[in-house]
């Protein structure tokens, strides 16, 4: 059997994930900081699961942790990192923008460095993170989301080229989806916000295909190619 890690799957995105994985027959490795719903999510599934309390906000101790739950778990095949912050900060609130960096940047480089040191060990692997449309342009209700997301697929297709170069049989997917209906889907006029259950089947298949990068839903490809050329001028009114 398939042995996968999903950081982040106590609820949102990442519980989808985990249902989802655990149907297809794999081994599960469950992380996140509330340990109470991803036991109950463990009692849900069909497989065999591991829980452990991972708070990435304090990296160095998140990377033992993570480090733990890979040896207690061996041979993983793939690591999903999904967690993430974010905030609606038009007051430029700095601890909501520190809260924000914590996570979204430092913690997820942490987790992304002990998961490919990992894999480069063993020479196989993928690596899936979820990072989102905003990672396109900046964005004027919450800056320091939008340009984490853009920090974690920067680097992405940094460690893409890396394992490219280094001929490494690893793979580095990033996953860019539109607003998702999750406690984290938060602002004014969202539009097109799709169910988790069927973001998450649509990140499983793009995950199984190996893509280096994915946007979903696919209705999204659309204005991705929009939010890419739009004038500066219509975006500074967005
Ligand atoms: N919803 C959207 O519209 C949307 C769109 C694009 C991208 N995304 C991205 O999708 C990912 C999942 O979000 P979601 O929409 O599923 O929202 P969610 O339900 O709020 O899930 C967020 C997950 O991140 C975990 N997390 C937050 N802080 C953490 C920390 N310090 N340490 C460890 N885990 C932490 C949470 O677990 P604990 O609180 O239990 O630790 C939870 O499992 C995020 O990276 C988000 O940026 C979301």
């Amino acid at each position: 059997m398939k042995k996968a890690i999903i950081i982040g799957a106590s609820s949102g995105i990442g519980r989808e994930l985990a249902k989802i994985y655990a149907e297809n027959n794999y081994i599960l490795g469950l992380a996140a900081r509330r340990v109470e719903l991803l036991c109950r999510l463990r009692d849900e599934l069909n497989t065999e699961t591991y829980v452990k309390y991972i708070d990435i906000s304090k990296p160095e101790e998140a990377m033992n942790q993570l480090s733990g739950l890979i040896a207690e778990m061996k041979d993983i095949d793939l690591i999903i990192i999904t967690s993430g912050t974010g905030h609606i900060n038009q007051e430029l609130d700095w601890r909501k923008e520190k809260d924000t960096i914590d996570v979204n940047v430092i913690g997820v480089t942490s987790m992304m460095d002990v998961s490919l040191k990992y894999f480069i060990e063993k020479n196989s692997g993928q690596l899936a993170v979820i990072s989102s449309i905003a990672a396109l342009r900046g964005g004027s209700d919450s800056p320091a989301y939008n340009a984490s997301k853009a920090y974690i697929s920067n680097y992405l297709e940094g460690i893409r080229c890396k394992v490219k170069k280094e001929n490494l049989n690893i793979t580095i997917t990033d996953i860019r989806p539109g607003p998702v209906d999750t406690d984290m889907a938060k602002g004014d006029g969202l539009f097109w916000v799709q169910p988790a259950e069927k973001a998450a089947r649509q990140i499983y298949a793009k995950i199984n295909k190996k893509k280096a990068v994915a946007y979903v839903t696919k209705r999204w490809r659309v204005m991705v190619f929009i939010m890419k050329n739009i004038l500066n001028q219509l975006l500074y009114k967005m």
